[in-house]
């Protein structure tokens, strides 16, 4: 069949469904509100932005001073000439905070996942890996030619059955999201460095949405387990959400950073980081440590709002923190949901196939500390009023 017209098929099936994706440019933002293409002020109730610090002047000034020092971009790879020293400050700054001996950034997030998993594992180790595990954790263990396991979501029974089948072969490693993206729900952390430590595997635990958000000190969720960073667990990170910037990270041992360094395709092959985003990180990272209040005010949001779903019927999972996902299950429904907030001034997108299983569409609300408690109340029953009105809870 003809590439162009299947293309034009499929689009015109979705079109069919009522199921077209129609991105939402926003003219402006504040990182609360955005006023779009209309001059409508549109309140942002879904950005990975927990703690606000996308527009904290400090964050925006140590962006501005770098991109006037060092210009736009970085002009190469990191081992050409993208060596610069605000990256080389935020890897310090990144591993005094994980409590490792050291960390080494990506491009995103994503490539520090794919990266680090296909260039650890191999033909002949084997990686479990969790089943909601996020897409970029799922693609480095497909690079990676190692085989690999999934396990149903957070099953550390099945997982160690899957370990004991296949323990003395290679070497072994298991692979979770920290908090899972699309459900809000949190490894658990203690069972799998248990399994680690006794079936001699790494524990590779991405806390893309933990950092800022879990642990006392938004430390993330070695923090929130009050477990001590150690050799065999390796930490992912990214800058994307709660430091409102840009960039992946990876901490662990100074030979696993060092045996990156040297292998790592994502690493070698593409351009660095410009200098502001890296200097915005690390001072994204100075001000999540100093101005604890925002970590403190996020949580209050989250008490806020699990009281909210709790007097009102809405089903969450009791240990979220910053993700809510609202199942609604019918694709159809979640875009029509989504579609009348977006009437209402409100920004809340539906999550839907293919980023989770077909009839399984979420509306998938995500705090923000910056947050007005008034208007984000007042968010939640625009939200309460229109499930009811669109049969997602009882009228
Ligand atoms: C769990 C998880 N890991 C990794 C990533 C990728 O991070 P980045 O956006 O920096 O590529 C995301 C982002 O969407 C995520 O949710």
């Amino acid at each position: 069949m003809d590439l162009e017209y299947s293309w034009k098929n499929h689009l015109r099936q979705c079109a069919e469904a009522g199921l077209e994706r129609r991105l939402c440019p926003l003219q402006h933002s504040d990182g609360t509100h955005g006023i779009d293409a209309d001059g409508r002020r549109i309140f942002i109730a879904c950005s990975n932005d927990y703690l606000g610090l996308r527009f904290h002047p400090a964050v925006i000034g140590a962006g501005i001073e770098a991109l006037q020092s060092s210009g736009s971009g970085s002009s190469g790879a990191r081992a050409v000439t993208g060596a610069h020293f605000f990256a080389a400050a935020l890897e310090s700054a990144l591993s005094a905070l994980k409590g490792t001996e050291s960390s080494l950034l990506y491009g995103t997030g994503y490539m520090g996942n794919v990266g680090t998993i296909s260039t650890i594992a191999s033909d002949g180790d084997f990686i479990f890996s969790d089943r909601k595990n996020h897409a970029s954790l799922i693609d480095g263990c497909r690079l990676s030619h190692a085989q690999t396991f999934t396990y149903p979501h957070r099953d550390w029974q099945t997982l160690e059955n899957l370990l004991q089948k296949n323990f003395g072969k290679g070497h072994r490693f298991i692979v979770s999201d920290g908090v899972f993206s699309m459900d809000g729900t949190i490894a658990p952390l203690r069972d799998l460095l248990r399994l680690a430590n006794e079936y001699d595997a790494h524990l590779l635990i991405d806390d893309a949405h933990g950092l800022g958000v879990l642990g006392e000190n938004g430390h993330g969720i070695l923090e929130h387990f009050s477990i001590a960073p150690q050799g065999r667990i390796i930490q992912l990170g990214t800058c994307s959400k709660a430091l409102g910037s840009f960039g992946g990270f990876v901490c662990g041992t100074s030979s696993f950073t060092a045996y990156l360094r040297q292998r790592s395709r994502p690493f070698l092959c593409s351009t660095m980081l410009p200098p502001s985003t890296t200097a915005a990180s690390a001072k994204a990272l100075e001000i999540l440590q100093r101005e604890k209040h925002l970590v403190e005010k996020l949580k209050n949001l989250s008490h806020l709002t699990k009281a909210f779903f709790s007097k009102n019927s809405i089903a969450f999972p009791e240990e979220s923190v910053a993700i809510f996902p609202i199942l609604i299950g019918s694709e159809v429904r979640a875009q029509k949901i989504a579609r009348c907030m977006y009437d209402r001034g409100i920004l809340l997108r539906e999550i839907r196939y293919p980023s989770v299983p077909l009839a399984s569409a979420r509306l998938r609300l995500t705090l923000c500390a910056s947050y007005d408690e008034g208007e984000w109340l007042w968010m939640l029953s625009q939200l309460h009023l229109e499930m009811k009105k669109n049969g997602a809870l009882p009228q």
